[in-house]
């Protein structure tokens, strides 16, 4: 076997040079080949703005741009676009939204919009020195990166604050710069990066300047993506004889003991937490994804918050007080309605102008809404018919494009499988009787 070859340059090829040299190591087959270009958008300038997005763009990868409507937040009725490739998320917030919509709608209030950015250092010298110093040219550090900031602050935003924080106690010599960010409606993730940097390369010449016995040596600065203080809590709540009639065997009050029961499993539970976590992004992630935002960055904050307690736990919850069923979402998100891809993606603008260019703390209330709808949906189905039923229809459609099937099959799968359970075995079984009548004499 011949070693691989590292290829440098790669980057500085023209799409059909890095397309050669991948069918020549890859050996990458035509129709490969022909999807990648079908993919390529026929608007020449719309193509740049996907291309410039990312580094090495051969294609383009779609997703499904969806609408659900009838999402009544804190009295506003709107309409939520989402972006996912899983089939039954769109349907089960839309059914969420359009239930609890008869029902009051969902509340949502956010607590805060702290954003968070560390500069990790080491020092050297006595601790009490590092803190008298660091007392004596806090102020000069804020303004140090005043040229940075000004522009935020005319927006709202800006430093809240700049402290020390101990490092821990396994690596010693360790502390961190911890600086507390407003950022307006902007995420701030590039706003907090470049103030964090220039601030640590004032702080590291401040402090030789005043103590050059020691030695300060900073290690890293980025902004953290856990934002437990950027918090919005979003819930719904009823009477529990809104769920009568939502299960044949079960009156609307058992219906809410039993949903509480599954919502508090997740309590107890990291097994079942982490998937009934998964439900709630299933939905907050389309309405990220659609507006632009940094899903990766809502999902490492949502999970840390959930093992906040030491260990992980749902992120929602259900009080039962009487008859009276309050079901809530408590999440950290930190998201950005100006700037970053929002500003980029034409898409990501479209789904802004959908939600009526919100601010960033309303788009969080829409997103937790999103969460909760998804988890509501998603709960409701387990405990009642399973999840498998609604799942596997809203797969069938994918399973029969998948297995090649005509429009005059899929006709007769839809109905065939109305009233059955779908599997990947069973759509197998029933085009091959299909297919088998045709070919019969
Ligand atoms: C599937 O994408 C999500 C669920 O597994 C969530 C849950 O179990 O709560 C249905």
């Amino acid at each position: 076997m011949s070693a691989p070859r590292i290829v440098h340059g790669f980057s500085k090829l023209s799409r059909e040079k890095k397309l050669e040299w991948l069918q020549k190591q890859a050996g990458l087959a035509e129709e490969s080949l022909r999807q990648l270009d079908a993919h390529i958008h026929p608007d020449r300038r719309l193509q740049e703005i996907y291309e410039e997005i990312s580094e090495n763009t051969v294609s383009n990868y779609f997703l499904p741009f969806s609408l659900a409507p009838n999402f009544l937040i804190n009295g506003e009725l709107m309409t939520v676009p989402m972006v996912t490739e899983e089939s039954s998320v769109v349907a089960a917030a839309s059914h969420a939204a359009r239930f609890w919509a008869m029902h009051g709608g969902f509340r949502a209030e956010v607590s805060d919009t702290l954003r968070v950015g560390q500069v990790h250092f080491t020092w050297s010298g006595q601790e009490p020195l590092l803190y008298r110093a660091f007392q004596r040219i806090r102020e000069q550090l804020k303004q140090s990166v005043q040229p940075l900031t000004s522009r935020m602050e005319q927006r709202g935003g800006g430093i809240d604050a700049i402290r020390i924080r101990p490092g821990s106690g396994a690596l010693p010599g360790y502390y961190q710069l911890f600086v507390t960010f407003r950022t307006s409606d902007a995420m701030g993730a590039n706003f907090i990066n470049s103030v964090l940097e220039a601030m640590a390369a004032n702080f590291s010449s401040a402090m030789r300047a005043m103590e050059p016995e020691s030695e300060l040596s900073v290690v890293m600065s980025i902004l953290s993506n856990y934002t437990p203080e950027s918090r919005v809590t979003c819930s719904v709540e009823g009477d529990t004889n809104i769920f009568n009639g939502l299960d044949k065997q079960m009156s609307g009050n058992e219906f809410a003991r039993k949903f509480k029961l599954a919502v508090d499993i997740a309590q107890h539970d990291p097994y079942r937490a982490v998937t009934h976590n998964k439900g709630i992004f299933n939905g907050m992630d389309a309405v990220v994804i659609a507006t632009g935002n940094d899903f990766r960055a809502v999902e490492a904050c949502g999970h840390a918050f959930a093992a906040r307690d030491g260990s992980y736990a749902g992120l929602s919850h259900v009080e039962l007080s009487g008859n009276i069923f309050r079901f809530t979402l408590e999440i950290p998100l930190a998201l950005g309605t100006v700037g970053g891809l929002t500003g980029i993606h034409p898409l990501a603008g479209t789904a802004l102008d959908i939600l009526d260019r919100p601010s960033s703390v309303k788009l969080m209330q829409i997103v937790a809404a999103a969460g909760l709808a998804n988890n509501f949906s998603a709960v409701r189905s387990l405990i009642t018919t399973g999840i498998q039923q609604g799942h596997m229809k809203m797969h069938l459609s994918n399973i029969l494009r998948q297995l090649g099937a005509s429009s005059a099959e899929t006709e007769r799968a839809e109905a065939h499988f109305r009233e059955r359970t779908v599997s990947f075995a069973e759509v197998v079984n029933f085009l091959e009787s299909v297919r088998l009548e045709s070919t019969d004499p």
